[in-house]
C-alpha cells in the first residue's frame, strides 16, 4: 500500500514551530520605578485619570496631555503607550480598561490578551503588569489566561519564521496573594491553546487518528486514563451511527474515551463530556457548497474542547470523576458513503433514516452520548459545531445551550462565572414531531424551522433521563476577524465552562 494511503498524508518539511508557548509568572509588589522589564502595562479604568496620576511626572506631563486632548481615556482595549524617564524600564503601555462596572472575568482575560498581543507586537520578552485593588483573584486568574493565550501564532507552516515572537516572563504587581489564581489562569490558557491548535490544523494533517493520538498524549496526566476505540471495537459495540458517517473515508473512525478517576473522589457524581470530533466535514453525499467549505476542518472543535477541559480539570486536580468522550471522523462522499435514504441503527438500538448525510454531527453524538452512558456518566454536557443554524439565531458571539431541568442552569451559570457566553434555547416535545420518520425511529435532518433546536432535540433522544446539557459552538468556535484581543481562528470556547463546571462539583447539581 502506498506509504500517502496510510495515515495522515503531509509532506510538509519545513521545521514545525511551536505554535504556542506558556509564559512565566512572577509576583511581586515592586513600585514602577524599580521594575526591570521591556514594558510595563497598566490598565486603567474608563475616565479614571486619578488612577494613573501617578505616572504624569515621569512622562514629563505627557500622560495627562493625552487625557487632556481625549487621546487617551481607558475606553475598553484602548492603548496609550510612552517612554517614562527615571524608571528601569523604558516603555509604559496603559490600556483601557472600560468602565469599571463593568469589570469582569471576560474584559480581564481580554486585556491580558490585549498586553500580551502588544508586547509580542513591540517585541518585548519580560514584561510586567500593574494592577489596582480592584483585580482580585478571579479578574487575575483570567488576566494569567489571556496574556497566555495572546502568546499563540497562526503562522506556523510558514516556512519563513521572521517575525514570531513569544512573551517569554510576566510580573504581575499586586497587594494581593494571587499564586493559585496565576497558575491556574496560565493552566487554563495552555490546555485552551493545545485545543485551539488542534482545530485550526488542516485536514490532511488531523486525520481522525492523527486527532485521537494527539488527544491521548494531551490526557496523558496523572489520574487518567485513555482507551482509544477502533472501528472493529465500534462494530462489536454496535455503533452504527457513527461508522455509517465514516463509511464515505478512506481514513478509519476513533473515539477517544478518557477518564479522569482521582484517588478519593466519590464514586458520583461522574461527569460526562461528549465532543464532536468531525475532523473535516464535507457533507458526505449532501456535499457542501465549495464557497467556505475550508472552515469544516474546524468541525472537531467539540472534541478538542472536551479533551482540553479534561486535561486542564486532571491538573487542577479537582476532586470529581470526569469521563471525555470524542467520536472522531471524516464526512467523505467516497464510494461506500451512506446516501440520502439510508437507514442506520445508534448502539442504543435507535434507528435512523438519514435524509440528509450533512447532518452528521447528530449522528456520531448519539453513539457518543450513548458510550458515556454506558461507562457510567450521571450528568452529561456534549459540545459540537452543530448547525449553521445556531449561527442564524445568535451569531458569532454567542453558544446556544440547550440542557435539562435543573442541569442547564449550572452549565449557565458557569460560564457566567468564566465570562464565557451562553444563551439557553428551548427544548418543548413541541420541536420533537419534526424528528418523525416514516420508515425509522427519527429523521436526522428536519429542514430549516427552528434548526439548532430540532438538532438538540435530536440528541435528547439518546440521553434518557440524565441530567443533560448540548452546547452548540458552531457559531462560536471560530473568531473570523481579528480583534485587540485575539488573532483570527479557532477560540477554545467552552473549555473553561466545562472546567468552571467541574469546579462546582455536586453543588446543588441534580
Ligand atoms: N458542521 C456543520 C455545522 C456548521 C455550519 C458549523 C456552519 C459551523 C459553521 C454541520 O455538520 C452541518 O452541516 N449542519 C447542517 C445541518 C442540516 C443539514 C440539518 C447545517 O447546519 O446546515
Ligand atoms: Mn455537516
Ligand atoms: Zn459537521
Amino acid at each position: 500500500m502506498p506509504r500517502w494511503s496510510a495515515g495522515p498524508f503531509s509532506l510538509i518539511k519545513a521545521e514545525m514551530q511551536p505554535a504556542y508557548e506558556t509564559p512565566q509568572f512572577t509576583t511581586s509588589r515592586s513600585d514602577a520605578p524599580a521594575i526591570e522589564a521591556g514594558l510595563i502595562a497598566v490598565p486603567v479604568f474608563q475616565g479614571q485619570r486619578e488612577q494613573v496620576d501617578w505616572v504624569n511626572q515621569a512622562t514629563n506631563g505627557e500622560m495627562g496631555a493625552a487625557f487632556d486632548r481625549a487621546e487617551f481615556n481607558g475606553k475598553a482595549y484602548e492603548m496609550w503607550a510612552a517612554h517614562p524617564s527615571g524608571w528601569r524600564t523604558s516603555r509604559l503601555l496603559l490600556v483601557g480598561a472600560g468602565p469599571e462596572r463593568e469589570f469582569d472575568a471576560e474584559r480581564a482575560r481580554r486585556i491580558g490578551a490585549c498586553v500580551g498581543l502588544a508586547s509580542r507586537s513591540q517585541k518585548q520578552q519580560r514584561i510586567a503588569v500593574l494592577l489596582s485593588d480592584a483585580w482580585s483573584e478571579p479578574h487575575i486568574e483570567a488576566l494569567a489566561e489571556g496574556a497566555t493565550l495572546a502568546n499563540y501564532d497562526n503562522g506556523h507552516y510558514k516556512s519563513k519564521h521572521d517575525g514570531r515572537f513569544f512573551v517569554s516572563a510576566i510580573e504581575i504587581v499586586t497587594g494581593h496573594d494571587i499564586a493559585t489564581a496565576v497558575e491556574r489562569g496560565q493552566r487554563l490558557g495552555e490546555a485552551i491553546n493545545a485545543a485551539r491548535l488542534l482545530i485550526n490544523e488542516p485536514g490532511n494533517r488531523l486525520t481522525p487518528r492523527e486527532f485521537v493520538s494527539r488527544g491521548e498524549a494531551l490526557v496523558s496526566v496523572p489520574g487518567v486514563t485513555v482507551e482509544t476505540l477502533d472501528e472493529h471495537r465500534m462494530e462489536e459495540l454496535g455503533m452504527g451511527l457513527l461508522l455509517g458517517v465514516a463509511r464515505g473515508s478512506t481514513e478509519p473512525p476513533r473515539m477517544l474515551v478518557a477518564r479522569y478517576e482521582p484517588v478519593g473522589a466519590p464514586a458520583t457524581p461522574v461527569l460526562g463530556l461528549v465532543g464532536k470530533g468531525v475532523t473535516f466535514d464535507t457533507g458526505g453525499i449532501s456535499i457542501k457548497p465549495a464557497d467556505g467549505m475550508e472552515r469544516m476542518k474546524d468541525d472537531m472543535a467539540g472534541g478538542a474542547t472536551v479533551i482540553a477541559a479534561l486535561r486542564a480539570i486532571a491538573l487542577e486536580r479537582l476532586p470529581i470523576r470526569v469521563i471525555a468522550i470524542v467520536p472522531a471522523t471524516e464526512n467523505m462522499p467516497g464510494g461506500r458513503a451512506t446516501k440520502p435514504g439510508d437507514v442506520h441503527q445508534s448502539a442504543s438500538g435507535i434507528t435512523v433514516e438519514i435524509n440528509n448525510t450533512d447532518a452528521e454531527g447528530r449522528l456520531i453524538l448519539g453513539d457518543g452520548l450513548w458510550y458515556a452512558k454506558e461507562l457510567g456518566a450521571t450528568h452529561l454536557i456534549d459540545v459540537a459545531t452543530l448547525t449553521g443554524a445556531v449561527v442564524v439565531a445568535l451569531g458569532k458571539t454567542t453558544t446556544g445551550l440547550f440542557g435539562t431541568e435543573g442541569w442547564g442552569e449550572i452549565v449557565e451559570a458557569a460560564a457566567r462565572r468564566s465570562g464565557e457566553k451562553v444563551w439557553p434555547m428551548p427544548l418543548f416535545d413541541d420541536y420533537r414531531e419534526a424528528l418523525k420518520s416514516e420508515i425509522a425511529d427519527l429523521l436526522n435532518s428536519p429542514g430549516r424551522a427552528a434548526g439548532a433546536i430540532t438538532a438538540a432535540m435530536f440528541l435528547k433522544e439518546f440521553v434518557g433521563t440524565t441530567p443533560w446539557a448540548h452546547l452548540d459552538i458552531a457559531g462560536t468556535a471560530w473568531a473570523e476577524d481579528a480583534r485587540a484581543w485575539t488573532v483570527k481562528g479557532a477560540t477554545g470556547v467552552m473549555v473553561r465552562t466545562l472546567v468552571e463546571v467541574a469546579r462546582s462539583a455536586g453543588k446543588n447539581w441534580p
